[in-house]
């Protein structure tokens, strides 16, 4: 059944990237989805009959991920990074951030040695990225905020089913707007990257996931450069930024040539991630509140 399965996903041309990167893993993740068994059991299984139940549940699956071109994370409502599982419906772009990789190397060899003590997750949907950051460093204490009230539901269930009720604190803002007076260690970042262009060439898989999660104007740059803008007012002495702008390395440098940036390698290639540390930042030095956004771009600029 997967190997019949991959062949129909590869001459329906299925565009994959939310889990699986080709056809065979994602039939196999449905397949097992079905059965109700883990993805990594899956050799135990090859050489059993699939019972009847668990074949008709499979194949609404797959007609499905055929027909309408959902991807599987959202029709299993589950999507890893790492070792860690997180709910995801709709309300919430499919959990893929590169930065996870490099949590799970504590950031090393920027950060320090020692846990930071206050982490913020800017934009940050189901969570995903907060709640790694949680169980990288279990001593420090996370917000986490995202604009999408329907997001954050999505979130609320991520950090229950973690045990995080205590340590992740959710919170509607816009970027920093509700974070006042709050600074932090470290900055994790992934807002929405995606230009008005390559909006347009979207593969049909990602036109489900929600418009606000991936649009930023015409450049892709919307949010960087608002986040770029404030982040140093909300980083402690020696904090980081580490935010992902997608493959945007090239426009990033152009827009912001006295930035000192530093692109992390990632399994994306060295142009997605970028690290900063509060004293980088040329507008480090001056007032202790947040510019307003037009003399901010000058500063930066
Ligand atoms: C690319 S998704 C990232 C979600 C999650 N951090 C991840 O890595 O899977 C961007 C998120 O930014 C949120 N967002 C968009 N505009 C925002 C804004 N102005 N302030 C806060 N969050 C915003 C969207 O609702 C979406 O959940």
């Amino acid at each position: 059944m997967i190997a019949e399965t991959a062949r129909r996903f590869r001459t329906a041309r299925l565009a994959f990237g939310h889990g699986t990167l080709n056809a065979n893993d994602e039939a196999a993740w449905l397949v097992m989805h079905a059965l109700g068994r883990p993805f990594e059991e899956l050799s135990q299984h090859l050489s059993q009959p699939l019972p009847a139940a668990a074949r008709r549940r499979a194949a609404q699956l797959i007609e499905r991920r055929i027909a309408e071109r959902i991807p599987a994370a959202y029709l299993t409502h589950e999507a890893w990074l790492g070792e860690h599982r997180f709910y995801v419906d709709k309300r919430v772009i499919v959990p893929r951030s590169y930065i996870a990789e490099l949590l799970r190397t504590q950031l090393s060899p920027w950060l320090p040695r020692r846990s930071p003590g206050t982490i913020l997750d800017l934009c940050t949907g189901s969570g995903c990225l907060a709640i790694v950051a949680a169980h990288t460093w279990p001593g420090a204490a996370v917000d986490a905020v995202d604009l999408s009230p329907a997001a954050l539901a999505v979130a609320r269930r991520n950090q229950r089913e973690h045990g995080l009720e205590k340590r992740l604190h959710l919170r509607q803002s816009d970027l920093f707007s509700a974070l006042a007076g709050k600074t932090y260690d470290l900055i994790l970042s992934n807002p929405p990257y995606v230009g008005a262009a390559a909006m347009r060439r979207l593969p049909a898989e990602y036109r489900h996931e929600p418009e606000m999660a991936l649009a930023a104007g015409c450049d892709g740059l919307d949010l960087v450069r608002r986040i770029l803008a404030a982040a140093p007012f909300y980083l402690n002495p020696r904090g980081w930024l580490v935010m992902e702008v997608g493959h945007n390395r090239a426009r990033v440098e152009r827009a912001f040539p006295r930035l000192p940036f530093i692109w992390a390698q990632t399994s994306g290639g060295d142009d997605c991630v970028l690290l900063l540390q509060r004293e980088s930042f040329p507008s480090a030095a001056g007032p202790a509140m947040p510019p307003n956004r037009s003399t901010a771009r000058l500063r930066l600029a």
